[in-house]
């Protein structure tokens, strides 16, 4: 696949035209301001499905613990002793508070901050203060409502539902190149950063999948290392996989094919369905988490995911390094996100009944068309 994939990014690079892959394409507003069209999204593509909530390497040892907010159920995912991962509703049996309210951290038991019932990293309840109050209740039998929950490739997808175990379709084919890239050693998570966008979150995904802006949103971060306008993709099932090639990808032709490396000369995004992005970067990978929360606003985190091999060595140098990095990207990404929100804003104006494809953003219909798909 790298091979093949060089090759043509180095003529595509060559060609100096961007290559008209589709017809143009209309796509209405009311896709991006419909209430009624988001609820669809929200129950036919979010919460029946698993979502990825974050990398394994967050959650490394037995007792590890990560809390999460899936589409409004509170999940808490714990590395228990015989190195799986279980996932539960962060919801006390008892009258329902939250369980564990700290984001991440280690524990052998969790205590519910209001009466303290205690319940075991499996999710028993280990322990019940003066339970003589509840004749009816059989502690044996009573645990955290568990989640589907699998580890994917270094990826951990949750469903926020006990019926919401489906994977999106690709993920086997996804989960071969993410394992080939490196993705499933362990990973340190450096850094999040959040943020609440005014955007719908289709207006937060079409701004990754072409190359026609790069050379102007991005004129003061990432532009001067890309051609004008040239990329590449390919639909994995559910999943997406675009490639901007870097000018530095033609410097490749005449060495070695054996040493090509595609990560080092392009900027390679997979958008993994239904709720995240992983930006695949030289040495260490940047994923984004997309959480919808109306019609018009959407909570991004990002997350740099650093392989511990290249931590471990020279710690502090290597942090600083990765620190900028993230804080390089999550620049770059406002430039994207923040022409999400002046779009939203100008999306009641009726300035526009639809928006435009053009023939060289094919990445940008194809996915549409398999999100409608989905939306029957
Ligand atoms: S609600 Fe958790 S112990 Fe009472
Ligand atoms: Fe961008």
């Amino acid at each position: 696949m790298e091979r093949a994939l060089v090759r043509e990014c180095i003529e595509r690079v060559q060609q100096k035209r961007p290559t008209m892959d589709e017809a143009e394409r209309l796509v209405s507003v009311e896709e991006y301001r419909d209430p009624a069209r988001f609820e669809l999204e929200m129950a036919r593509l979010f919460r029946p499905a698993m979502n990825v909530v974050g990398h394994t390497g967050e959650i490394e040892n037995a007792g590890d613990f990560v809390t999460r907010e899936l589409h409004g159920a509170p999940a808490l995912l714990v590395r228990q002793d015989d190195g799986s991962v279980k996932a539960f509703l962060n919801v006390c049996r008892h009258r329902g508070a939250t369980v564990e309210l700290r984001q991440s951290g280690h524990c052998k038991r969790f205590v519910c901050p209001y009466h303290a019932w205690t319940y075991s990293r499996d999710g028993a309840l280990a322990s019940v203060r003066f339970p003589e109050g509840f004749p009816t209740l059989d502690i044996a039998d009573t645990k955290l409502v568990e989640l589907p929950c699998r580890e994917i490739a270094g990826l951990l997808f949750v469903g926020g539902e006990q019926s919401a175990s489906a994977l999106p379709d690709g993920t086997d084919a996804l989960a071969a190149e993410l394992t080939a890239l490196g993705l499933a050693e362990p990973h340190v998570a450096l850094r999040t950063t959040t943020r609440e966008w005014k955007s719908n979150w289709k207006l937060i995904v079409d701004g990754g999948l072409e190359a026609y802006h790069f050379r102007i949103a991005h004129k003061d971060t990432i532009a001067g290392f890309f051609p004008d306008n040239v990329s590449l993709y390919a639909l994995l099932g559910d999943h997406l996989r675009t490639v901007l090639p870097r000018k530095s990808v033609v410097e490749l032709e005449g060495q070695p094919e054996e040493e090509w490396r595609l990560r080092k000369h392009t900027h390679l995004v997979y958008n993994v369905a239904p709720n995240a992005t992983l930006l695949v970067q030289a040495g260490h990978f940047e994923l984004i988490r997309m959480t919808p929360l109306s019609v018009d606003t959407t909570r991004i985190d990002l997350t740099t995911l650093v392989p511990t091999s290249s931590l471990e060595p020279h710690l502090e140098k290597a942090t600083a390094f990765f620190e900028a990095n993230h804080a390089f990207s999550v620049k770059t990404l406002d430039e994207d996100f923040s022409l999400g929100e002046q779009i939203q804003r100008g999306l009641h104006t009726n300035a526009n009944e639809h928006f435009r494809f053009a023939r060289y953003e094919g990445a940008l219909g194809a996915w549409h068309d398999r999100v409608d798909h989905k939306l029957g």
